[in-house]
């Protein structure tokens, strides 16, 4: 990926933060942007010690914020060739996984906010640059939950199952000018997201029993995915939702 430029958001942490660091070894440079400035910088100060990487602070909700960022990198980079739209949100705590008739209003409406219009405000403006430069790669994160339903968590499955939606529209849309648009669906992977629920033994039993390889993932398996489904190693691979999730789905 020498010469070429990709931007990820939601990467403060967790996948986010790995995939930066799978691009900037692949010899991309990075873009770097979360809502959390702070954690966004470290990242892009691992990065730098691959290449170039430069963090910008960005919601992923704001449509003004997200033409900035994308235009943001255009100015520091000159183009734009990647793009893994990964912010994202769950719910903060246990009490608040409720079924679906008591999901709170407010929370509803965020997790939609950042999971689902994040992601299409992403696609919106890099995909503007991306078929004008004549090509690019874009990778959604999508999940297990986009593509079945979990208990609990209605908010967050309409989102990623949304995500699912976003991406088969766009590859079907974008194609014709050398855009191709996959999404990762994780498992439970270890991140600061999960770690409300992965407190409580009764979930954790049951998420890792639900999994053919028993152990949550690391972010960097994810990332992996991402960056393979970005590289040219997946030329004829769009609107694919690709599964990282210690085989569940093989049971
Ligand atoms: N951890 C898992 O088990 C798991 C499983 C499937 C999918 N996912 C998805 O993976 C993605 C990354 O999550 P993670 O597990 O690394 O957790 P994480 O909490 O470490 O990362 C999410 C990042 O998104 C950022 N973010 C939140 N709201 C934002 C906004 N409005 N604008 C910009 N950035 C914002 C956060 O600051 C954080 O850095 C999410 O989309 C999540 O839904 C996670």
């Amino acid at each position: 990926m020498e010469g070429r430029v990709a931007l990820i958001t939601g990467a403060a942490g967790g996948i986010g933060r790995a995939s930066v660091l799978a691009f900037a070894e692949a010899g991309a440079r990075v873009v770097v942007a979360d809502i959390d400035l702070t954690g966004a910088e470290e990242t892009a100060h691992l990065a730098a010690q691959m290449g170039e990487a430069i963090a910008l602070r960005v919601d992923v909700t704001r449509a003004d914020e997200v033409a900035a960022l994308v235009e943001r990198a255009i100015t520091t980079f000159g183009r734009l060739d990647y793009a893994h739209n990964n912010a994202g949100v769950a719910y903060p705590s246990l009490a608040a996984m409720t079924p679906t008739a008591d999901q709170d209003e407010s929370l509803f409406d965020h997790i939609l906010a950042v999971n689902l219009k994040g992601v299409w405000l992403g696609m919106k403006y890099e995909i503007l640059r991306m078929v004008a430069q004549g090509g690019g790669a874009i990778v959604n994160t999508s999940s297990i939950l986009g593509l079945v339903g979990g208990k609990g968590m209605a908010a967050y499955v309409a989102s990623k199952h949304g995500v699912a939606g976003l991406t088969k529209t766009a590859a079907l849309e974008y194609a014709r000018y050398g855009v191709r648009v996959n999404a990762v669906c994780p498992g439970v992977v270890q991140t600061r997201m999960v770690e409300p629920m992965l407190a409580d033994p009764k979930i954790e039993r049951g998420w890792l029993q639900s999994q053919a390889i028993r152990r949550t993932a690391e972010p960097g398996e994810i990332a992996a995915a991402a960056l393979w489904l970005c590289s040219d190693a997946a030329s004829f691979v769009t609107g694919h939702l690709l599964n990282v999730d210690g085989g569940q789905f093989a049971q």
